[in-house]
């Protein structure tokens, strides 16, 4: 029996975790799996209510589950920063979710804004370290306010955390068994010592993974591939800020925010999944917003708890609703309502 913390969020966030609780619902009838949710309720709501963003006592409480479904985190009413550090990175961290993992994939019949790419061109997955770099927060300011004013945000990075990343990326390339190429995109020109560090302990790492053929691009050449030539990668491994830039514009060039999925993973712990896109406030409760990213993060989190066949029944459904169903995969152009849409995922499973 899983443990499944439902965290809805703000905006669009509480209608796109429905369909995809609606979806997980479905399939797991039919593979006999057994769970149940639990939901809370923070976000920005809440915090405009109570001023409260994430208790102590509810981090510990979410600890006892195998895993969480997030929604989405950013309220137009809250100052940027407080919910997202308060309430996303801290989960984050302090859960040690030390992998974000994005998969970026143009599913059969999305249109992609890259001319002449099809679904071979584009299937990789984005390794993006989740718990250090330009996040951990640290810095400060001199003489806020002032012309002499001093603004330092520090580049954290540790052996530790950096090594534990890249054994994951290099375990992950290998069960993928895909062409076994590992990228590692980091900014060496520049950050000749944090990524100094991510450079050593890639080629040292590395001679353990003999089978996996190590590549490296700097963060802005990698921009420039992913448009130009996306078929080159596999996986790509890379610092925190980095994973976060590049995975929007892999959502792009994988047909949008609508379906990019992603899981926020402690390999030994309680894994966070959620849609890439944010809370998309302008289209709240409007019924436009696009579910699949929701539902694709569901099977992500399937996945995770070691229910593949499970997982890939719904990827299997959903690559049916995008091959021949719906439009587009843009918010308010799907041709259905953000309902509808999981309904039709829904009727594939059984349909298969
Ligand atoms: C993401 C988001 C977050 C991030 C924000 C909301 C803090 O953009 O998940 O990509 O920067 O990681
Ligand atoms: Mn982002």
């Amino acid at each position: 029996m899983y443990k499944i913390a439902v965290l809805p969020g703000d905006g669009t966030g509480p209608e796109v975790v429905e369909e995809g609780l609606k979806v997980l619902s479905a399939v797991c009838k039919m593979e006999g799996i057994e769970y149940e949710t639990t939901s809370y309720d923070f976000g920005g709501d809440r915090y405009l209510e109570t001023g409260e963003i994430l208790p102590d006592d509810a981090i510990e409480e979410l600890r006892g589950y195998h895993a969480i479904y997030l929604g989405a985190v950013g309220h137009p009413d809250v100052e940027p920063g407080i919910l997202e550090k308060g309430l996303l990175l801290r989960l984050r961290f302090e859960l040690q979710q030390y992998i974000n993992l994005r998969p970026v994939k143009l599913y059969p019949g999305v249109e992609c804004p890259l001319a002449n790419k099809t679904p071979e061109d584009i299937d990789f997955v984005v390794v993006r370290e989740n718990n250090e770099g330009l996040y951990c927060g640290t810095g400060g300011f001199v003489y806020k306010n002032t012309p002499n004013e001093v603004a330092l945000q520090e580049l954290v990075n540790t052996r530790f955390g950096v090594e534990r990343c890249l054994r994951y990326a290099f375990e992950y390339c290998r069960q993928r068994d895909n062409r076994k190429q590992l990228t590692l995109c980091a900014k060496t020109n520049v950050l000749t010592y944090a990524h100094d560090l991510w450079w050593r302990a890639f080629n040292e790492i590395g001679e353990e993974y003999p089978d996996i053929e190590r590549d490296y691009a700097h963060v802005d050449a990698t921009c420039m591939w992913m448009v130009k030539n996306p078929e080159w990668f596999d996986v790509i491994v890379t610092p925190n800020m980095f994973g976060d830039i590049i995975t929007d514009l892999g959502a792009m060039i994988q047909g949008g925010m609508g379906i990019a999925a992603g899981g926020n993973i402690n390999p030994q712990g309680v894994s966070m999944f959620e849609p890439i896109g944010g809370s998309a406030p302008k289209y709240t409760g409007q019924g436009k917003i696009n579910p699949l990213a929701a539902i694709c993060s569901g099977a992500m989190m399937l996945d995770e708890l070691g229910e593949s066949r499970a997982a890939q029944m719904i990827e299997n459904a959903v690559m049916k609703v995008t091959d021949s169903k719906i439009k587009s995969l843009s918010a308010g152009k799907m041709g259905y309502t953000t309902s509808e849409v999981g309904d039709l995922v829904v009727k594939e499973l059984s349909n298969a």
